[in-house]
């Protein structure tokens, strides 16, 4: 049986969030749904997401269409979106090769326009932790959002308009003093991208509505996570838009009550973050958090050669990478991934080592945790039910758990329910950033298991998962509606009561 299943006659709408930080595995849950829908549709964030998808067994990363590109279905980019549009008729260009027609994209008006400067002061400061940044993607996502809200910004609608450009523009530049930019420039180069994807802006808005009234299905795509969320997540460690399922509804110019089936996806029975904030869980604590900020430094090719002792030639990769030499580096990263497959003894071992820091780096290499671009490392760390069950009040989902079947060899594992403070009181999740790094986590533990990748059936699943879930279940008031086991859209089993 497979997700869709849960399909009834009625569903017209279905929407797939993140219940954690990002990176969970939503665009896999998408995939199994857009063959359903009519109309894929995003509502918040920008080219700071990267969607992996497997598909005939090809690793495909998007970072702001959605999978409906790969289907030929409508694919909307919402009101709620931040668009840089070089980087769309990029992913336009690539998405083309693979037959999309691009008459079915639907770029929202009202979206807000990434400039060159909001990406100059992203990188100047938000991207460096060390310089007191919160370690954005460095797209420029804070910095749009933030002339959005204050009233200055530029939507796509103005792009078309060269005497509104020049003005907005102009405008928009008294508040970037530091940057010595050139208005014509400046326009020339945002002009050029824009004429491009001109015959694709709608009023996307009237368009969703009228998709309902025509009773096309509908699936939402969630970008980033409600932990990363501006209203709910971890502040000031978040992105700029609100990721949370009303906020996506918002940015597709819906209401979170037109969602017929709301999805929400837990990594399990460990979660990752990326970039700064406060994260419980995390596997070596502050050493891992310090260890992932060097970022690049310590991307997947330093992992392997130093933690699984691979023979390769750093220098060599660094160097094609500072000349981005794609070519290479694919090449190289294939060659990194048949040596994970070969040596998955050797890391179960780092999985089952009694420092925690070293078990992280464990699970980041059996779970091949690392940007989805960048190869940097993601932090890690056992799931938290606690920031779990505050997901689900907000959200309200129904849960996919992700990722399980990556820890196949693990001796035993652990989820965290509940924290005691600093006083050793019994406290809740806090979206407090300083009150969050103070806590201690609560953890129980469970047997661990094997391979699960070729069970179908949820009854066949371990028993010591099962009882995880279940306790997971209880304590977040949340239902489990499946377990995916495997990176391609089949794998995964449906769980029923
Ligand atoms: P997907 O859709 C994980 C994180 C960044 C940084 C913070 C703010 O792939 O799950 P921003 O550039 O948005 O201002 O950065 O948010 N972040 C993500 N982490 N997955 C994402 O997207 C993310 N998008 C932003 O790392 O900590
Ligand atoms: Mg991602």
């Amino acid at each position: 049986m497979n997700l869709e299943s849960l399909l009834t006659k009625d569903t017209q709408v279905v929407a797939v969030v993140d219940n954690q930080f990002g990176d969970t595995g939503k665009g896999k849950v998408v995939d199994v749904f857009t063959e359903w829908a009519d109309v894929v549709g995003r509502g918040t964030g920008g080219n700071n997401a990267g969607h992996t998808l497997v598909i005939d067994d090809k690793e495909i990363v998007l970072h702001l269409l959605n999978v409906a590109a790969l289907y030929n279905k409508t694919c909307l980019l919402g009101n709620g979106m931040v668009i840089n549009p070089y980087s769309l008729v990029n992913e336009l260009e690539e998405v083309k090769k693979m037959g999309f027609d691009p008459n079915n994209l639907m770029i929202s008006e009202d979206a807000h326009v990434i400039m060159p400067y909001h990406i100059a002061r992203d990188q100047k400061n938000n991207q460096s932790l060390e310089n007191g940044g919160i370690g954005s993607t460095g797209r420029g996502i804070g910095p749009c959002y933030a002339d959005k809200i204050a009233r200055k910004g530029i939507m796509i609608r103005d792009l078309f308009d060269k005497d509104i450009i020049v003005k907005k523009i102009k405008k928009a530049l008294e508040h970037y003093p530091e940057q010595k930019l050139n208005i014509d420039e400046t326009i020339d180069k945002i002009i050029v991208p824009a004429e491009k994807i001109r015959s694709y802006v709608r009023d996307t808005i009237s368009e969703m509505h009228r998709f309902k009234r025509e009773g096309k299905k509908i699936l939402l795509e969630g970008a980033q996570g409600l932990l990363l969320s501006v209203e709910f997540g971890t502040y000031p460690y978040v992105t700029s838009s609100d990721p949370s399922l009303s906020g996506t509804a918002i940015g597709v110019g819906l209401s979170a009550r037109d969602i017929d089936l709301p999805i929400g996806i837990i990594k399990y029975p460990f979660m990752t973050r990326v970039g700064g904030g406060p994260f419980p869980t995390e596997f070596g604590g502050y050493e891992s958090e310090k260890h992932c900020a060097a970022g690049l430094e310590h991307d997947i090719f330093y992992e392997v050669k130093n933690y699984l002792g691979m023979d390769l030639d750093l220098g060599k990769v660094r160097k094609s990478q500072q000349e981005n030499d794609f070519r290479e580096l694919i090449k190289f990263e294939a060659e990194v991934r048949d040596y994970i497959k070969s040596h998955r003894n050797k890391i179960v071992n780092l999985m089952n080592d009694h420092n925690p820091f070293i078990q992280g780096v464990g699970i980041r290499l059996a779970a091949y945790e690392y940007g989805a671009t960048t190869k940097r490392p993601r932090r890690n760390g056992w799931t938290d039910a606690e920031s779990a069950r505050y997901a689900q009040m907000i959200n309200g989902t129904k849960i996919v758990l992700t990722k399980p079947d990556c820890l196949a060899g693990i001796d035993e594992f652990q989820i965290c329910f509940g924290y005691k403070d600093k006083n050793d009181q019994n406290a809740g999740f806090d979206r407090d950033s300083n009150s969050l790094r103070e806590i201690r986590p609560l953890y129980r533990r469970y047997k661990g298991y094997s391979d699960i990748s070729k069970i179908d059936n949820y009854n066949d699943l371990p028993v010591s998962l099962k009882e995880s879930i279940e306790d997971f279940e209880k304590y977040t008031d949340g239902k489990v509606i499946a377990v995916s086991n495997g990176p391609r859209k089949e794998e995964i089993i449906l769980k029923n009561s």
